[in-house]
């Protein structure tokens, strides 16, 4: 949003395709924008299939005249991720009211009761014409703007009316010919937050918000409101009307205001609205991050927030936050791809997690962001880690280490698993959320779950002002800085560190066990220089991903111990991005089933680094071989245990830890073995087929 900013088109689109370039790593299938034409009231869509340069290539091809300037002007973009509707330019956002394009919306999240929208829209003559759930909001918000043509809504009162309808997760943008130059921004569970660009000293004035009553829009509602428009029942559904009342109390102004510039002087001021900091960090570094139910409406080059609905006790102040991320951590620098760049980022930003924290003198480890909580987590009946993906694999990496420090039981559940389950959680729990994103559904479904029951919580996150950060109780950011490429690394290390300098503090009134954290610190202040020396077998890695194993169909990592996890992480990410099957195995497990497909070409990458395990995974690689089985040894490099194998297996040989940071040592190869597997194959490393890096629905 440009207000008072003079820019043409041209000028106006770059700098909406390249917030979406940054943002394109959260979903990438087809991507559209919206800018205003040369006539008035003339909204201009662009949508196509593909990646954000494809979008580019059809707008620079159009034959749109960019000489048009705007002083002020809105426009809207969004890169998608599917999940109703395959991939299309017709399915792409954003998404319309009608021919004219008076309402245009863009959306991350999912409208869950849009079936019973769209259907009640079709019956009042409203033509879909794409397969999303979307849609309906466009045609929604047409259909309250006409209704109540006479009221003369404002934006934010017809933001109002059409959000009371919308069931499910949203971040949306919406723009309108109706009000030009201004733009309406919400979120529920999807993320969205505000840039702002201005010469001005910004003053923050909040103002209690007086909420007027609005007569309803009631769906499978009482038809009890009085002056009210009875629709004919919906095909399909049965006890559904949709209630528009024509007549009722005047829809009076709500009055909370966000902040103004100089009493109400109009500002030159410049709006930036994304997902996520990354797309908005080169205009500007002040930004606000909206709440759920927040109704962001950005006019005369102000911003206003209002609430859905009131709601006592909640807070009325949103602050402007200012970034701590350069833009440089966002480019790639003179790597190939993010992913390469993350992977050798490894050695800083495992610091980085440990910076101000860990006195590696007086062996003492201080988490900020746990101090008020430590006692009652020590206290707690136990300890529930939920996460997804590779955060999920953090977990169970550092769960027996958590245990033995803490002696507190630990649980570590799939968030998605979890609430499928709705397993039980009450007040003495401490419940940590583990993410990368801060914004994963699953893993926020399940905070909510939580919260609902009275646990304490706790975020390991890495995204600063995420909606997991902001919801917690207290927590640990983990520093990693911004992770770009979908199949994630440094941030799996990092969240490694965090959980277990946690497990340090929580366990630092323990003489037991001082010995044991001192020999843990002291592994923590040599693991970057191991990482490094550990990166630099990339090019050998690379040799036995292109020799070895790009012709492989399928792969099998075997693990125990600390190295079950690293297995199942090395598999996932071998997956991922190289679209390889393979399969991260218990080596435990091994004779109780996956032994039937070991022959002599399945490859079996080993985990052997030496810990107390260490004689029961030797057995595992024994039962290997006596099936024909040829396995890949990684292993420490002075494993005298290993000298006869040495000679006809082939080995990775990796600096020797403490046993419970092994694995952040021995994924290292794998992150190295799936990135040039994947380069090998020629596939897209950062943008992996059908994965998202935030995956904001459940
Ligand atoms: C997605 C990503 C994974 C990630 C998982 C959890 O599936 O593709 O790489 O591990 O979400 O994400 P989070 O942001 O919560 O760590």
């Amino acid at each position: 949003v440009n207000y008072l900013v003079e820019k043409n088109r041209g000028d106006i689109v770059n700098t909406i395709l390249d917030g979406l370039q940054r943002l394109e790593y959260r979903g990438y299938d087809s991507a559209g924008l919206a800018v205003d034409g040369d006539k008035p009231n003339e909204v201009l869509l662009f949508k196509e299939v593909g990646k954000v340069s494809a979008l580019r290539k059809l707008y620079e091809s159009s034959q749109t005249d960019d000489c048009r300037t705007f002083v002020s002007h809105v426009g809207i973009a969004h890169t998608r991720w599917a999940t109703h509707g395959q991939p299309s330019p017709l399915n792409a956002h954003p998404h319309r009211s009608d021919r004219n394009n008076e309402f245009v919306v863009v959306h991350n999240g999912i409208i869950t009761n849009y079936r019973e929208l769209k259907a009640l829209l079709e019956a009042k003559g409203f033509v879909f014409e794409t397969e999303t759930d979307t849609e309906c909001i466009a045609k929604l918000a047409k259909y309250v703007y006409d209704l109540n043509k006479n009221r003369e809504l404002d934006f934010t009162e017809l933001a109002k009316l059409l959000l009371m309808e919308l069931q499910g997760a949203y971040g949306l943008l919406l723009k309108s010919v109706h009000y030009p130059n201004e733009i309406i921004a919400t979120r529920k569970g999807s993320p969205l937050l505000i840039g702002v660009k201005t010469e001005k000293k910004l003053k923050v004035d909040f103002v209690d918000v007086e909420f007027p009553d609005f007569p309803e829009i009631i769906i499978d509602g009482p038809a009890d409101s009085a002056p009210s428009l009875a629709v004919p029942q919906a095909k399909g559904l049965s006890g559904s009307s949709l209630l528009v009342p024509l007549a009722g109390p005047d829809l009076r102004r709500s009055q909370s205001r966000a902040f103004i510039s100089d009493d109400g002087v109009p500002m030159q001021a410049e709006f930036f609205l994304a997902s996520d900091p990354s797309a908005v960090v080169e205009h500007t570094k002040k930004v606000l991050y909206l709440e759920d139910d927040d109704i962001a409406h950005i006019y005369d080059g102000e911003l206003h927030i209002h609430r859905v609905r009131r709601e006592e006790g909640q807070p009325t102040i949103r602050s402007i936050q200012t970034l701590e991320m350069e833009l440089d951590e966002i480019r790639k620098g003179n790597f190939d791809h993010f992913m390469q760049k993350e992977i050798f980022e490894q050695p800083e930003s495992i610091v980085n997690t440990m910076r101000g924290r860990i006195d590696f003198e007086k062996k003492t480890v201080t988490l900020g962001g746990l101090s008020a909580y430590l006692n009652t987590i020590r206290r707690c009946r136990r300890i529930i880690m939920v996460a997804c993906g590779t955060s999920y694999h953090s977990c169970m990496a550092t769960r027996a280490i958590f245990e033995e420090l803490t002696e507190i039981p630990i649980a570590v559940e799939l968030a998605s698993d979890f609430l499928d389950r709705r397993s039980p959680v009450f007040r003495d729990d401490t419940c940590v959320f583990v993410s990368q994103s801060g914004e994963t559904a699953d893993t926020m479904l399940a905070l909510q779950y939580c919260i609902e029951r009275g646990a304490l919580t706790v975020g390991i996150v890495n995204s600063v002002g995420s909606s997991i950060s902001r919801q917690t109780n207290c927590g640990v950011h983990i520093n990693a800085g911004p992770e770009i490429g979908v199949a994630s690394t440094k941030a799996y290390t990092s969240q490694y560190v965090a959980l277990v300098m946690m497990a340090l503090s929580l366990s630092d009134d323990r003489i037991s066990k001082r010995a044991r954290r001192h020999a843990i610190i002291d592994g923590l202040a040599k693991i970057s220089q191991q990482i490094e020396e550990v990166l630099a077998l990339s090019d050998r890695i690379k040799e036995m991903a292109e020799t070895d194993l790009v012709h492989q169909k399928s792969l099998l990592l075997l693990g125990r111990g600390y190295q079950h996890a690293t297995a199942l992480e090395g598999a996932l990410k071998i997956k991922e991005i190289s679209y390889m099957h393979s399969e991260g195995v218990l080596a435990g497990e091994l004779k109780h089933g996956v032994l039937a497909l070991v022959d002599e070409d399945l490859p079996i990458i080993v985990l052997a680094t030496h810990d107390s395990l260490f004689p029961k995974v030797m057995s595992a690689v024994e039962q290997v071989i006596a099936r024909s089985g040829k396995p890949i040894l990684l292993c420490n490099k002075s494993e005298s245990a290993l000298s006869k194998l040495r000679k006809t297996y082939r080995t990775l040989e990796i600096p020797a830890t403490v046993d419970c940071l092994q694995g952040l040592l021995n994924v290292i190869p794998l992150q190295l073995m799936s990135y040039w597997l994947a380069v090998k194959k020629g596939f897209d490393v950062d943008f992996p087929r059908n994965l998202a890096k935030a995956v904001t629905v459940e």
